[in-house]
Formats: C-alpha cells, structure tokens, sequence
C-alpha cells in the first residue's frame, strides 16, 4: 500500500492507523459484533438522507458554536467515550483530551480508560463528561461517581446497551486482552480488577460477565443519582418509549446510539432511530447522536433531525494511532471544514438555520 503521508479524509486516517496498530487493537477498535450488520448500517443510514440546499443566503460567515447541557462548545461535537486509547498512543486519553479541549469540543471518559479519571480531568476543558459502567460491586460505582464529581466532570454519561458484552468474533479470535502495562487505570488503583487472559474468548467479555451489572433498571437510575448532583446522560437509546421513560427518571440527555454497532448486531442504525427519539422527547432532554459519523454532512443531517450535537468515535481511535493528540486534533479539524462547506453550501450561516426542512423526509 502507497503510504498516506497526510491523510486529507477521516477514511485516509483509518488505512493509515492499521500500519501503526497492532492486529490485536485495529481488530478490537474496528470490529462490531457478530456479521457487523449494524456497523456498516450506521454508514449507510447517511446516505438514504438526502439534503435539500438552499440558495442565495448569505454564508459569508459559518457559525458553528453551540452549547450542550449549558455548557459552550465551538462545535456541536463530542467525543464518545472509548476504552483502553493506551493502545493507540502511550499518551492516550492524555492526548484525546488535550486535542478536545483546544478545539473547544466535549469528551466523555470511558469507565475502561488506560489513564486514570484524575489524570484527563488535568486536562484544561470546558465539557467533561464520565461513562459509568455500573459494577455489580455497588461501592465501586459509589466510588467511581464520587471521585468522577470531586474531578469536576460535568455528567455522568451512563451506557445502557452493554448489561453483556456484544459478540465481537474478531475478538474472542485474537483472545483480545491487554498487553503487559496497560490497566483500566479508574479500576485497577482502588481494586485491582483488569482484564483477564481468557483462552478463547475475549478477556473484555470474560470482563464484563463478571464485574458489570447486568440486572441494572429504570429505578437504579435513582439510586445513581442520589449518588452526586451531576446531571444524567443515558448513551444507547434506540427507542421513543425508553427516550420518554429516560426523560421521567430525569436524564438531561440521551444519546442514541448502538455503541457503533458493537453490541447487539441486527439493531437499527442509530440514525434511523432518531426522528423516533427526537418526536418522543418533544425538547424535554437534548438529543446527541453517534455511529457512523465520517463526513461533515453526517453531522448536517443529524442536525438537521434534530440532534443538538454528535459524537465521534472510531475516527478518534486512528487519529490517536497515526500521530497522537496532533492526530485526534486533525480528525477533528477535518470534520470542523467539512461542516463549515457543507453548510455553506446548504445555505445555512448557524447551526440555528439547520431545520428539519434541509432533509427530505422519506427516512
Ligand atoms: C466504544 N464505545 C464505548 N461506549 C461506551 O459507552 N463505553 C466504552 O467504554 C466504549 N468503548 C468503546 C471502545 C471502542 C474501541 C469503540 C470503537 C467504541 C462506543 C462509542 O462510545 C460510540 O458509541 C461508538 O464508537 C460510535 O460509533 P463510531 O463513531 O465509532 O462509528
Ligand atoms: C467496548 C466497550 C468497552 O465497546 O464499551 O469495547
């Protein structure tokens, strides 16, 4: 393969990270779960919407901030948490965070993260978030919870599609764990839990089966909150009955999504599932969005739906690979240009104009 000496697309980063990974991480970061049917949905769900431009507006200047949980941002994105970013670049969730924080865009931490919650929250940055992955040891989650509020994180971002890891077969292949060094470093300082060496199996699943909660239910969430006064995001919605019961419990946000295709396969594209979501809430919590987001128009047509804002995921994970927070921060500049032309060429001069009307509405 001729080398991509300066990757102009977020695909271009993705063939030039397989070079600086390992079999082991490329497969965990790319894979989803069982025949990936979902994963290569969430792509193509962008591509059955079509945008309807206007023209003769004057675009003269794109403006892209917003806010998201009150919060400001200098783009309606976020980056959606991921596990074990060490295996990318030693600077991992370092260099995710720093790279997120000088663009003025949100980052939600992973439970599973390689560099302590301490450690990121040193990370100068206006929007912070923490994902909980609620253990069946109910003190951790206290902790975990205490400690992500004492930080300064902004939300707890809980994620409800994983109650057990998805099928991923490239994973259990690879008997994927954790090269020598690396810990899920929230875990393993207070209890010395870490990801176990299963012979054929994925250790990340092995993982999950024991340590993470899988009778969690709607009345838990007021057991959580009780926890901190932070303010509840619920990742992994995917229906409008769940977006209204999410609201009564209190969530402030929700994030439809199916964990980039990498938990139950057969689900909807999360795209396909937001005009539902968006109809249900009817504006009581902000709607986020991620899976399969690759393009400055994806991020449009989100929009235009009604999300407040999207995460990116894997596009990070390559980013990191290739060049580490230099890298995550061309990621998202690429995506900030590509948003910036298409909405110029949509006619839209602020997030403000970007409606409903601007997709047609055969979805
Ligand atoms: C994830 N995702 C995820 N979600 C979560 O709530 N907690 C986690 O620890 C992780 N870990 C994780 C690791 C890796 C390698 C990937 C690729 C994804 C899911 C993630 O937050 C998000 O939902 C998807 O990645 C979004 O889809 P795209 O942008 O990757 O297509
Ligand atoms: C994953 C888990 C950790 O998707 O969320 O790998």
């Amino acid at each position: 393969m001729q080398e991509l000496v300066s990757p102009i697309n977020l695909f271009e980063y993705e063939q030039l990270a397989k070079a600086h990974l390992s079999q082991m991480a490329f497969d965990y970061y790319s894979s989803g779960a069982w025949d990936e049917i979902t994963l290569k949905d969430n792509r193509t769900a962008f591509t059955r919407i079509k945008l309807r431009p206007k023209m003769l507006v004057d675009v003269s200047e794109i403006n892209l901030t917003t806010k998201v949980l009150g919060e400001p941002l200098q783009l309606p994105l976020l980056i959606a948490p991921m596990a074990f970013q060490c295996l990318a670049h030693p600077d991992g969730e370092i260099a995710t965070a720093s790279a997120a924080a000088s663009a003025g865009v949100g980052m939600v931490l992973s439970t599973l993260s390689t560099k302590s919650l301490e450690e990121v929250a040193t990370v100068d940055n206006g929007l912070q978030w923490f994902q909980l992955y609620i253990h069946k040891d109910r003190g951790l989650t206290r902790a975990l919870v205490e400690r992500a509020y004492t930080a300064g994180y902004k939300a707890l971002c809980l994620t409800v599609d994983a109650p057990v890891l998805g099928k991923r077969e490239r994973d259990q292949r690879n008997e994927f764990t954790l090269p020598p060094g690396l810990h899920p470093a929230n875990l393993t300082k207070i209890s010395g839990l870490d990801i176990p060496h299963e012979q054929g199996e994925s250790g990340l699943l092995t993982y999950f089966a024991q340590q993470i909660n899988p009778a969690l239910t709607w009345k838990d969430l007021e057991w959580l909150q009780s926890l901190s006064p932070l303010p509840l995001v619920l990742k992994g919605i995917l229906r409008g009955d769940d977006a209204v019961r999410a609201v009564e419990y209190g969530a402030q946000g929700i994030v439809v999504s199916n964990h980039g295709g990498r938990q139950l396969d057969g689900a909807l594209a999360s795209l396909d599932a937001l005009p539902e979501i968006i109809a249900a809430v009817d504006g009581k919590a902000e709607v986020l969005l991620d899976g399969g987001i690759r393009r400055g128009t994806d991020i449009l047509k989100a929009l235009a739906i009604g999300a407040k804002a999207v995460l990116i995921g894997r596009p990070v994970l390559w980013g990191l690979a290739v060049s580490g927070q230099e890298g995550v921060s061309d990621i998202i500049s690429l995506l900030k240009d590509e948003l910036t032309t298409a909405m110029a060429l949509s006619g839209c001069a602020s997030l403000q104009d970007i409606d409903s009307t601007l997709v047609n509405r055969n979805w």
